[in-house]
């Protein structure tokens, strides 16, 4: 039956399997209306080709996008999320010409070499987490490492306290779930107080980190304003790790379910960096992109969608078409992953891609040759993925390692 005139409800069924339900939208065009979890109607975009077109084109926008989606989740729920305000001046947000004049402040702050510099110390938080791990014992990788290793990282580099790790992550993860809506708004105020705070700290004392840069860098005169440097700050951190905790959890569990490939790149450690490609194609650590709004009416494939109407593009569906990739539903760590959209494409396009590769590398890198044996601790089919429509992640992988 057509969904233009069924639109699906993306419920738990989505959640713990998108690839089924994404394969049958796109078998009946590129993009069809889905109801969201909370109520909130928006287009899906399945197909790759569309996906990348959509992310270019200046007719979607993402101009206070935030702003609509609540708004929307008012009408369908009743309940609006009170979002903390000093949260919405943040990257993916804002359209051109704020965009461009953000995304160079960070740039500066946030380069390749600055990036590259933070191997040893990656490497050595990885070794220090996996010393913890005991042997032969059942261990949920994602508290024990694949969480912690990002956030400490992410830390470490804008220079937030060590103390301080446990409160906004729990702040954030609440901030991306489906939750109670007074609840996630509560979380959001809790998170920009506290950002307010840091960023005041960094201003009268700057230090020898990436929060301290972003509220000095300049470029033509220009800095960053108090507001945009707390939902700068907010984006980088949310951004920083609770993609790639996906990436690393997602990874391992695509290797235990596919023992050649595994055994393959424990043969051949040369095929890592390619191998996470693959990973980021296989198990897009973010199922959507956030979320655009068209400014005008757009033709996609057999569908016009109409003006002012919230469209996802799904990163994770692009990178399941067998346009694009061949037998798509096959992990294969050596396929050619070109143009895979695991970080997104256009001028929102992930600032934290480097970074994002690098731990990811080392996470995986590091796990295989410090145990041999790995295995899950659990049935399969008991493995949960998170209830977020924009995450695509494991709540839990429990295994067991050994030596
Ligand atoms: C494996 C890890 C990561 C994945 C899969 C990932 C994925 C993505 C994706 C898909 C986007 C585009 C969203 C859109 O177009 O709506 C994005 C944007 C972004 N990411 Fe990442 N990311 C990762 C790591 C990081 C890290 C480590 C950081 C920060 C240190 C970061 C910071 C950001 C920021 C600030 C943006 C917004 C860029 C803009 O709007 O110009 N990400 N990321």
């Amino acid at each position: 039956m057509s969904q233009l005139k069924n639109p699906p409800s993306l419920g738990d069924e989505y959640l713990q399997n998108p690839h089924d339900l994404s394969a049958r939208l796109r078998a009946e065009g590129p993009a069809r209306p889905v109801t969201m979890p909370d109520g909130v109607r928006v287009w899906l975009v399945t197909s790759h080709a569309e996906a990348r077109a959509l992310l270019t084109d200046p007719r979607l926008s993402s101009d206070g996008v935030y702003d609509r989606l609540e708004y929307a989740r008012q009408l369908a729920e009743g309940k609006k999320i009170e979002f903390s305000r000093s949260l919405a001046a943040h990257l993916l947000n804002v359209d051109p010409p704020d965009h461009t004049r953000l995304r160079k402040l960070v740039n500066k702050a946030f380069t390749g070499r600055t990036i590259a510099r933070l191997r040893p110390r990656v490497e050595e938080i990885a070794d220090e987490l996996l010393d913890a791990i005991p042997e032969n014992e059942p261990v949920d990788l994602i508290p024990a490492f694949a969480l912690p290793l990002p956030i400490q990282v992410i830390c470490e580099l804008m220079g937030i306290p060590a103390d301080d790790r446990g409160r906004f992550a729990g702040w954030s993860g609440q901030m991306v779930s489906t939750a109670a809506p007074e609840e996630i708004g509560a979380a959001s105020e809790a998170m920009a107080g506290y950002l307010a705070g840091l960023v005041e700290g960094k201003r009268a004392e700057p230090a020898d980190d990436l929060l301290s840069a972003l509220v000095h860098a300049s470029e033509d005169g220009d800095r960053l304003t108090v507001p945009e440097l707390i939902a700068m700050t907010f984006v980088l951190l949310i951004g920083g790790y609770e993609t790639t905790v996906n990436l690393i959890s997602g990874g391992v569990l695509s290797l235990l379910r596919e023992p050649a490939q595994l055994a393959a790149l424990r043969a051949d450690p040369g095929l890592l960096p390619n191998a996470i490609e693959e990973f980021l194609r296989f198990e897009t650590p973010n199922n959507m992109a956030s979320p655009r709004f068209t400014k005008e009416p757009v033709v996609v494939g057999d569908v016009t969608i109409p003006k002012d109407e919230l469209v996802m593009v799904s990163l994770l569906a692009g990178n399941r078409d067998a346009e694009r990739f061949a037998d798509p539903d096959r992990l294969d760590i050596t396929r050619p992953t070109g143009a895979h959209l695991g970080f997104g494409h256009g001028i929102h396009y992930c600032v934290g891609a480097p970074l994002g590769r690098l731990e990811g590398e080392i996470a995986i890198g590091r796990l295989l040759e410090r145990f041999s044996r790995m295995e899950l601790a659990v049935d399969p089919a008991g493995l949960r993925w998170r209830s977020s429509t924009q995450m695509h992640g494991l709540e839990a992988l429990p295994l067991l390692l050994r030596h």
